[in-house]
């Protein structure tokens, strides 16, 4: 789970500036917008060791899925216990699937993002 989380961290934020400074050395003026890319972050390699690689067993993983700082997600926990449970229960009921090689999965767009259309085929590979 937390691997899916920084591989495809769903979130993105937006800051609206209020006052005039420097992030990283570039010269932001109130009224700019700036993206706080929480994906970018996740795939940063001095951070991540593969980092466009999806480690299911990834053992280091400090990800940013869930923000930083004051504004860090406060229902990560739950968020962490509902996609647990989600996992369980859907591999306990249905242990075989696979993506459907004839398929398209379509994702969403925006600051909030995740698949729209994931056709799958139930039942062991023939
Ligand atoms: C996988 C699920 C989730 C992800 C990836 C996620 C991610 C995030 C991120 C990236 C932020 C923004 C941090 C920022 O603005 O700097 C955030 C904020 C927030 N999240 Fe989540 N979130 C998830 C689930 C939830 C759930 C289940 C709840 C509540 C039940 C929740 C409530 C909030 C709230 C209230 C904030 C605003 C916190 C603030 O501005 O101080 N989130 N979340």
């Amino acid at each position: 789970m937390e691997e899916l989380l920084r591989a495809y961290s769903p979130v993105t934020m937006a800051r609206e500036v209020v006052k005039e400074t420097t992030v990283s050395g570039c010269p932001v003026k109130p009224g700019n917008m700036v993206l706080l890319s929480f994906p970018a972050a996740n795939r940063d390699p001095k951070m991540f060791p593969d980092a466009d690689k999806v480690v299911i067993d990834r053992r280091e993983n400090r990800h940013a899925a869930f923000g930083l700082g004051i504004h860090r997600c406060v229902g990560s926990n739950l968020a962490r216990m509902e996609m647990q449970v989600a996992l369980e229960e859907w591999l306990k009921r249905i242990p075989d699937f696979r993506l459907d090689p004839a398929g398209t999965v379509t994702w969403s767009q925006g600051t909030v993002r995740g698949p729209r259309q994931l056709p799958f085929l139930l039942g062991k590979a023939m």
